[in-house]
């Protein structure tokens, strides 16, 4: 091959079907004008929901992922959001992120300066922590040499006045400037000054000065906050146990710092909560700010997730609703409202995302939901069979079965070169499609709306263009172009999830295991593990190899540690020898990698054993093969698939 191949995306069966579908579906809607609800805009008060501002750390998702498993939705948002639209979320937190600008840096992208006066709890995570602090009056100053890898923290036992958390007020300002001028926050201090070298006056008040007394304490006990305001929060050993940020850590704490600009000056009202040695490692005012110059984040800060969870649960007062049962009754919800009395067409394709989506539309709008599979002859074994029983004996979700296989097969003849065996399936799968979106306009349904598992990472890369990841895969796929008026409207049920949550809302929805916790496989099929020409026989080879090869893994534990395992049936022959006789029968390749997102995969250093069961089962159930080979290699250089 000469190029630089297209094909070499992280993709899944499902987003390749998807987009297929959206171009089939163009074509045979073209001419019919259809009128369309827009999605409803989502509804803030009905979840917590914290944002995360993206500074463009490598850890932003992390963060977002970390919240999420504290049972809190999170959305992340570039930081030139408008304040308008973050307001209109209604967060019960907003996140800064890591980034890697320096807030000195001309250009260095900033935060709202409405959210210093929102009275909503900050987290600030090193950059976001600079931004914090300058933007509550403090500086920061650039350190000769970033300061990166492990360290120890230590905890202040007793860093601050502790005082209660106002409410935030959506709809207006709550801290008007001229309230907010000069009344110190009680027992608050002056601002420490860490290194008076730094900046002077560039002091903003804090926003709850001129406000603090007209509110009402909270309650002592509860969630509400970090807030307490009583004699003994002031007590020495108060804070070790105590009620904020590092509630439940020991004094010490190992955390993981990336940072090249650390805490000159300390902003009025603030306090140190933790240090370094080499300097100020957490601050926070009463209120609920906090910068961290280190990241909660990831694995190697202990009890991050701890710190993280005190931010939402003490700090910002959340509950911890976002869980699998609830996701699935909000979106119920979401897609009645949005679908209304329209019908909406989904194309199962054996992977979890289409059949998460499928069942959740399937339980919010019962038979306004057409489920279509297209059976393309290049599934493995047992594949489509174990669909169809899932969907309509398991789940009783009827199915359109369309079995194209023979189609695709004849198609498909003679055909070597992989780009040309992608180009054919994807027209044919329009083709199919387009066909059966016909067929049932005919017959009097109107379709309104396509269903598409698309996920979260998609909406966070596409920048929330609907369309944008679609026509990624299929530009990758050579498909043609998508238009731009689209003649429907996508229904999105997952487009709010990461892949793990999708697989725990599956679970939540009944979906057998195997089909929950499949590895991904590519939208060609077994085509792309066919080296060379297919034909019928070839596939069944090849099928049988890999259902050898899954069962293997899967006796051995390993299927879900592993990101693919499957076999590859070579154009190779090679000489064997069988009882007396001497073969010259196919080699089977068999492939087994880990990964994290397909971008890189490393071979599986799979068990001496449990290969050797493999190639014993392989060579003596399988007719035809006589050897088989593991593939060693990583990507890069080399590709997860052989085409
Ligand atoms: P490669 O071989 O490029 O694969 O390292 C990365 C990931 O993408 C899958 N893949 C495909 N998925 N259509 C798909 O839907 C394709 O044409 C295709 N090619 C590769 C592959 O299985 C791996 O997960």
């Amino acid at each position: 091959m000469t190029d630089v191949s297209p094909r070499h995306v992280g993709t899944t069966s499902d987003e390749e079907e998807a987009a297929y579908l959206e171009v089939a579906l163009t074509e045979a809607q073209a001419g019919h004008e259809t009128q369309h609800a827009p999605e409803p805009a989502p509804e803030p008060a009905a979840r917590e929901t914290v944002l995360v501002l993206d500074y463009g750390s490598q850890y932003t998702r992390l963060i977002a992922r970390r919240i999420r498993e504290c049972h809190v939705y999170c959305e992340i948002l570039p930081p030139t959001t408008p304040w308008a639209e973050i307001a209109a979320r209604q967060p019960k937190g907003v996140v800064l992120s890591g980034g890697p600008a320096s807030v000195y840096d001309p250009g260095a992208p900033s935060a709202p300066d409405e959210l210093w006066r929102s009275g909503i709890p900050v987290l600030g995570v090193c950059y976001g922590m600079g931004l914090l602090a300058r933007g509550f009056g403090g500086e920061m100053a650039r350190m000769e040499r970033r300061e990166y890898g492990p360290a120890t923290i230590e905890v202040e036992s007793s860093p601050t006045a502790l005082t209660p958390r106002p409410m935030a007020n959506w709809t207006a300002d709550p801290y008007p400037r001229d309230r907010r001028s000069s009344a110190p926050l009680p027992d608050a201090g002056e601002g420490e000054t860490i290194d008076s070298g730094v900046g002077d006056d560039k002091r903003l008040p804090s926003p709850l000065e001129g406000e603090i007394d007209a509110v009402a304490p909270l309650p002592r006990t509860g969630r509400a906050g970090w807030a307490v305001d009583s004699a003994e929060s002031r007590d020495q050993s108060a804070w070790g146990g105590g009620e904020g940020i590092f509630a439940g850590l020991p004094a010490q704490i190992p955390v993981w710092m990336s940072h090249g600009d650390s805490l000159a000056r300390l902003p009025e009202g603030f306090r140190v909560l933790a240090r370094t040695p080499s300097g100020v490692a957490a601050i926070g005012d009463a209120v609920g700010h906090v910068g961290l110059q280190f990241h909660p984040e990831v694995v190697h800060t202990t009890g991050g997730l701890t710190i993280i969870d005190n931010f939402l649960k003490r700090l910002c007062g959340c509950a911890g609703t976002w869980t699998p049962a609830n996701v699935v009754d909000e979106s119920v919800a979401r897609i009645r409202a949005q679908v209304g009395a329209g019908h909406v067409i989904c194309a199962l394709s054996g992977g979890v995302d289409s059949a998460v989506a499928a069942t959740l539309i399937a339980r919010a709008i019962g038979d306004q939901l057409t489920c279509v599979f297209v059976d393309n002859g290049l599934l493995r074994h047992d594949e489509a069979k174990q669909l169809m029983d899932t969907f309509e004996q398991h789940l009783r979700i009827p199915v359109v079965h369309v079995d194209a296989s023979e189609r695709f097969l004849t198609r498909l003849a003679g055909v070597e070169d992989p780009e040309e065996k992608r180009r054919i399936i994807g027209h044919e799968f329009i083709a199919v499609f387009a066909a059966e979106a016909q067929r049932l306009r005919e017959e009097g349904t109107e379709i309104d709306f396509l269903a598409q598992g698309t996920l979260y990472p998609d909406v966070i890369e596409s920048a929330g263009h609907d369309t944008v990841n679609a026509a990624r895969i299929k530009t990758h796929h050579n498909v043609g172009g998508l238009p731009e008026d689209l003649p429907f409207t996508l229904v999105e049920p997952l487009r709010y999830l990461f892949k793990d949550e999708v697989r725990l809302v599956g679970v939540a929805l009944g979906l057998p295991e195997r089909m929950v916790y499949r590895q991904p496989f590519p939208g060609p099929g077994l085509a792309i593990r066919v080296i060379g020409p297919i034909a019928k026989e070839r596939l069944d080879t090849l099928r049988a190899a890999d259902a050898i090869v899954v069962d293997e893994v899967r006796k051995a534990g390993l299927y879900r540690t592993l990101w693919q395992s499957f076999a590859i049936l070579t154009p190779i022959k090679s000489v064997g020898v069988m009882g007396d006789g001497r073969t010259y029968h196919d080699v089977v390749a068999v492939r087994a990698v880990t990964s994290d997102d397909a971008m890189t995969a490393d071979w599986a250093r799979l068990p001496y054993e449990v290969l050797a069961a493999i190639s014993n089962r392989i060579v003596n159930e399988v007719p035809g093969v006589n050897r088989v080979v593991y593939d060693i290699s990583s990507k890069p250089p080399s590709t997860i698939e052989w085409e």
